[in-house]
């Protein structure tokens, strides 16, 4: 009966053990079948890289192996054609592409294609594959974000703003110092990714379903053939542990929560209040009542969508940590939260670098509300420890008071007049302190102070023109490590593919 090609079109021949089929609703529930639409081709790849193995260990005929790939290279051209559908009946991807080759070539060929391998070191290798090629894609976009800082940076080394803790006035600083710390943060993230994809580019293909195979395979024949740098080595770690998914999944929302950052001090900054930064139109929407209003729409869903992200490591982490050893059917939940997260932090880094890269910036503004508020507090406590022997704490008190004062009398720190600095020095430290006038304006003032602050790190613009060299060409590097997965990966494939050319019907 299993012989016969044309009743084999309806029977589900993974059921042998099983007298019933799943029931529709049954199916869907248990189905993966929506988030394996991103991986068809993937697994099309999958199970060729596993069968030139099978036929270069001997496991099939040659006749047999030009069947089998021709059958997948026809599935791949009718899912890029929009006729391979997803049969509902089968809950997952890996049986209807075996299914495929089956109706074409029959069950005595298209049924040898699962030899050595299962659906579980065959779904690992999926989506790692898959992870890999999207956290390339993500790298590359976060260069061009970087890009994007990095050349904002430059033409701001001067641009003085008000830097706060607290959401309070703290110490004047430059736009590029703000954009250069993002710039840090996000090379991190290139960093980790970086990081990940060592770790992770490894093949877990031909662990099989939990303890190895009896088949005389080659794991590392399919490990190159796939573009992996190595093997996942232990079969049961291969299909027990979603480790890597944990990792990615705190990669991206480590980005979440950054960009989410950005677009919080974006919204702030463009209210009407502070006002140091403008969006651009197509980066706004309106309201459908108030006419006025300019929203920062697309900023906010940054700063929303991020939680989404979040909640995709939660739900790995909760999903994992009651599961017993070896494969578990809540592993195929690993799939949802992490590619939602992957949409969510590609389109999110596309909004921020679209939003830096068009945003207006009022310098008039940021010097102005940089001029208020006391700012330079600190800058003249150091100054008075530099130049009167004074400890930090008696300085630190001093100017509070100072402060207090200026408040008072409805002054800036600035602009308290020398003979009402050396009576309130007298009042709080019972000693005479003076301080010349032109010295007192030069130290209070909140540009000056940049100009000072050239150590390691710091805002002045000699500081920040170096870092920016030196994250630039760390940029660079980042790069070129990149530029070189991706070609040992498209030379991987072309040898691949040129296997496959080669093998199949001609
Ligand atoms: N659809 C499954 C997943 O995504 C594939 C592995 C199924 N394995 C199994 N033993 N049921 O995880």
């Amino acid at each position: 009966m299993l012989n016969n090609h044309n009743n084999n079109k309806d029977k589900n021949l993974w059921r042998g053990r099983l007298s019933e089929s799943l029931g529709t609703e049954t199916a869907q529930f248990i189905s993966s079948l929506k988030e394996d639409a991103r991986i068809v081709e993937i697994d099309i790849d999958v199970v060729e890289a596993h069968n030139l193995m099978l036929h270069k260990q001997g496991i099939i005929t040659e006749a047999e192996l030009a069947k089998i790939l021709t059958g997948l290279e026809q599935a791949r051209a009718d899912w890029r054609a929009g006729k391979l559908k997803l049969d509902p009946k089968q809950i997952d991807i890996h049986p209807i592409i075996e299914k495929y080759v089956i109706d074409l070539y029959g069950i005595e060929v298209g049924g040898k294609t699962h030899c050595g391998k299962s659906r579980n070191d065959q779904v690992m290798t999926d989506v790692l594959i898959y992870l890999r090629n999207q956290g390339l894609g993500l790298s590359r976009q976060l260069v061009e974000l970087v890009q994007v800082f990095l050349d904002m940076a430059k033409e701001h080394t001067e641009t003085v703003m008000p830097g706060y803790t607290h959401t309070q006035h703290a110490q004047s600083t430059t736009l590029a110092h703000y954009l250069l710390a993002y710039i840090d943060v996000f090379l991190r993230d290139l960093e980790r990714l970086g990081q990940i994809y060592e770790r992770w580019n490894k093949n877990p293909l031909g662990a099989c379903a939990f303890g190895g195979t009896t088949f005389n395979i080659d794991r590392k024949y399919t490990a190159g053939l796939l573009g992996f740098d190595g093997i996942l080595e232990n079969t049961i770690d291969v299909v027990s542990n979603r480790d890597f998914a944990l990792e990615y999944a705190a990669a991206l929302a480590i980005i979440a929560a950054s960009l989410s950052r950005i677009a919080e001090d974006l919204v702030v900054w463009s209210t009407y209040e502070f006002n140091m930064l403008e969006l651009a139109d197509n980066l706004t929407d309106t309201s459908s009542a108030m006419p006025q209003k300019k929203n920062p729409c697309p900023i906010e869903m940054v700063r929303g969508k991020a939680a989404g992200v979040f909640s995709a490591l939660m739900n790995l982490l909760i999903m994992l940590k009651g599961i017993p050893t070896g494969y578990n059917k809540d592993l195929q939940e690993t799939k949802p939260p992490l590619w939602q997260a992957i949409d969510t932090v590609g389109a999110s880094i596309n909004i921020i670098k679209l939003g830096m890269g068009t945003l207006k910036v009022n310098e008039k503004r940021m010097l102005e509300l940089t001029r208020k508020n006391h700012i330079t507090a600190i800058d003249l406590a150091e100054f008075l420890v530099m130049e009167t022997g004074l400890s930090f704490r008696e300085a630190h008190f001093l100017v509070g008071g100072l402060v207090q004062a200026a408040i008072k009398d409805g002054l800036q720190l600035n602009q308290l007049p020398a003979k009402r600095f050396k009576m309130i020095c007298r009042d709080i430290l019972d000693r005479e302190l003076e301080i010349d006038e032109a010295k007192f304006k030069e130290v209070t003032d909140p540009k000056l102070s940049i100009m000072r602050r050239q150590g390691i790190g710091g805002p002045a613009p000699v500081e920040t023109r170096r870092m920016l060299k030196d994250r630039q060409a760390k940029l660079a590097e980042i790069e070129a490590a990149l530029k070189e997965k991706e070609n040992k990966l498209a030379k991987a494939q072309g040898y691949f593919r040129q296997q496959v050319s080669e093998l199949r019907l001609k």
